[in-house]
């Protein structure tokens, strides 16, 4: 499978950190820049003139890939842009409570935390207990956090610390029947597995293009369903808000959101890049060889640690990226400095509800050697680190 040569990644890293940041490949990379000198040649013209075309273009690449209308989903720069977009824009009033998960990301966590400060509403995580043994047990888990103040709900599609699989859909379901607006964190899911958004059923998902599907830094979206789109607000107004736009899209939910200053659109322009490079290497293979690669790495890590998986042995729980319980280290940071320093593999060690963890990406750079050396490293390791 490994097509390592087409990304830009250091030969010398073990990299199993796609999760982070993602990699690009060369191709999209290219592309990329490709925009950027079309800008750069006359700026005027290309901000001016005939940006809102390629945008546009660019969105019905994506919309196609996420099975929604273009029009229903706008560029942001990012997953944590999306999420500040959301909660400065619904009407939060004091006793209103925000239902999401203690698997959440903390930077999004805190666009919400925010929002009730100065609101008064509170934001409310729910515990999510590990190891999963369902997809039942996570809904009706994280449904006993609902009371008759929850008005919206919030949670990943793919958690952060976990790299856990949320069953999405069933919850959306039943916030639908309930009068509860839902907020899906899509940051890590669009690459990893196939996304339908009509058929998700979220009032709102907000994702990334830069992660799992490979896209330049810094390209990402918001979907809106069409009946909540009139409560969304822009972040930072500008010539797209109000009656003297000079150019209008004929949406409001786009004019408001697309266009807030000069800013550089060639990650947006080269997501169709990105799609056609996942569509030319067969995409569901590699992320298929990928997710059994994944799943044997936590076999391995499980039979070295003697601790078993936080998952069920069962497809849909994780696609690409997992999360492998550690032993009580002590210097969880040291360990993965040397983990680096020693091996140079870059992988993230991290504390959740104050246990060790390892979360491992995989994506189609990778094969079987880089998890070799991986345990290796750990095998050598965590006896001198385990407490
Ligand atoms: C669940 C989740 N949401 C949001 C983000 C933020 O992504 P970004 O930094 O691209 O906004 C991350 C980043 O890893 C994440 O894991």
């Amino acid at each position: 499978m490994s097509l390592k040569t087409q990304f830009l990644l250091d030969p010398n890293v073990i990299f199993l950190n796609h999760g982070s940041f993602g990699a690009t490949p060369q191709p999209v990379f290219e592309s990329y820049k490709h925009w950027q000198y079309r800008l750069e040649k006359q700026p005027v013209k290309f901000i001016g003139r005939e940006i809102h075309s390629y945008l546009k273009n660019a969105r019905q690449k994506l919309g196609e890939y996420l099975h929604i209308q273009p029009d229903d989903l706008v560029f942001i720069p990012n997953a944590t842009f999306g999420v500040n977009i959301l909660a400065r824009s619904i009407k939060l009033k004091e006793g209103d409570e925000i239902l999401t998960s203690d698997h959440e990301y903390g930077a999004c966590e805190n666009a919400w935390i925010f929002s009730c400060r100065k609101t008064g509403a509170s934001l409310v995580r729910q515990p999510i207990s590990l190891p999963i043994t369902s997809f039942a047990q996570i809904v009706e888990q994280f449904w006993q956090g609902v009371t008759p103040r929850t008005k919206v709900i919030y949670i990943s599609h793919i958690t952060s610390p976990t790299a856990l699989c949320m069953p999405v859909s069933e919850i959306c379901k039943r916030a639908r029947a309930a009068g509860i607006i839902t907020i899906i964190d899509g940051a890590h899911a669009p690459g990893q597995m196939n996304i339908d958004l009509e058929d998700l059923g979220a009032d709102f998902y907000v994702g990334n293009c830069h992660k799992w599907m490979l896209g330049a830094k810094g390209a990402g979206f918001l979907y809106a369903s069409k009946e909540m789109q009139k409560i969304v607000e822009p972040l930072v107004v500008s010539w797209g808000w109000g009656d003297n736009s000079p150019y209008t899209t004929g949406s409001d939910f786009l004019d408001n959101l697309e266009w807030w200053g000069t800013k550089d659109p060639a990650a947006y322009l080269s997501i169709p890049a990105a799609i056609h490079f996942q569509e030319e290497h067969d995409w569901p293979s590699v992320r298929r060889e990928c997710n059994q690669i994944l799943r044997e790495t936590l076999r391995r890590i499980s039979e070295l640690t003697g601790i078993p998986p936080i998952y069920p042995d069962a497809n849909g729980y994780y696609y690409q990226m997992a999360t492998a319980p550690l032993p009580a280290i002590d210097n969880l940071i040291e360990f993965k400095t040397q983990l680096y320093a020693q091996y140079q593999v870059e992988v993230p060690c991290l504390e959740w509800n104050e246990d060790p963890y390892i979360r491992i990406s995989i994506q189609a750079y990778n094969s079987l050697e880089d998890i070799n050396i991986l345990l290796d490293a750990l095998e050598q390791m965590l006896p001198n680190y385990q407490l």
